[in-house]
């Protein structure tokens, strides 16, 4: 084979994979700038806490962008692990980045809809936050979660409330997915309960924010 040759092949390929990989990212889910993200989310470690992270869990952050909540996890369970995955090469580099000053990271390239084929071992807690939005089936995700759960694990689903968009401005801008994308609480309950979950807690972040924290059917009682 020419060299020539060689170099479409790969050219080619990687052509393809970039096209399979935009086909599977979630709908309305690109990375916010940093500017107005880090003025919405002035505390991640104040958030993470409230959502239950505790030291010594090994989490999942999933759709984890550029890492600003994977940090903070890392920084509340140190000695365990956090693993950032993304289906973006480009936020997984900067999520790296971000977690530079911390040993407790690992990061997979991946979709989150095959995320029991990503992971070798069962987890504590898994966050999926801002994303979930844009899922197309949202039940097999939280399906494919419930499969890389330790029996008394957790998922906290962090949403954007259902307040038209023009009412979540930040720095003078409307901010967040569409007004129609948002889902309450009680929406994001009947798409990932069943997959075996129950609602366990809802915690406020505000302003226009809620964590939903699942537990697996049964557990809550224990
Ligand atoms: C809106 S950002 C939120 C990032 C982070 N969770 C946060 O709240 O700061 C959503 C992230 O999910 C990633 N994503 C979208 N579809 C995905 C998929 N199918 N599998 C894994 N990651 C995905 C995007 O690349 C993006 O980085």
């Amino acid at each position: 084979m020419s060299a020539g040759s060689a170099v479409k092949r790969i050219s080619t390929h990687e052509e393809g994979t970039h096209m399979m990989v935009q086909d599977q990212l979630f709908a309305a889910t690109a990375m916010p700038d940093r500017d107005w993200w880090q003025t919405l989310w002035s505390d991640p470690d104040a958030v993470v806490k409230a959502l239950g992270v505790k030291r010594g869990m090994e989490v999942i952050d999933l759709g984890c962008g550029y890492g600003y909540f994977t940090a903070a996890i890392a920084r509340q369970i140190d000695p365990g692990h956090v693993i950032g995955i993304d289906l973006d090469p480009e936020m997984l580099e900067q999520a790296r980045a971000a977690c530079k000053a911390t040993t407790n990271c690992i990061w997979r390239f991946g979709d989150a809809m095959n995320l029991s084929h990503l992971i070798a071992n069962p987890v504590d807690f898994v966050l999926i936050a801002n994303s979930l939005h844009g899922v197309p089936d949202k039940t097999a995700l939280a399906t494919e979660v419930a499969a890389t759960l330790r029996p008394t694990g957790r998922i906290a689903i962090v949403n954007w409330y259902p307040i038209a968009r023009e009412q979540t401005p930040v720095l003078g801008q409307p901010r967040g997915p569409s007004t129609q994308l948002r889902m309450s609480p009680e929406q994001t309950r009947v798409v990932v309960e069943p997959a075996g979950f129950e609602l366990e807690t809802l915690v406020e972040l505000p302003p226009y924010h809620y964590g939903a924290i699942f537990v697996r059917s049964g557990e809550r009682r224990k």
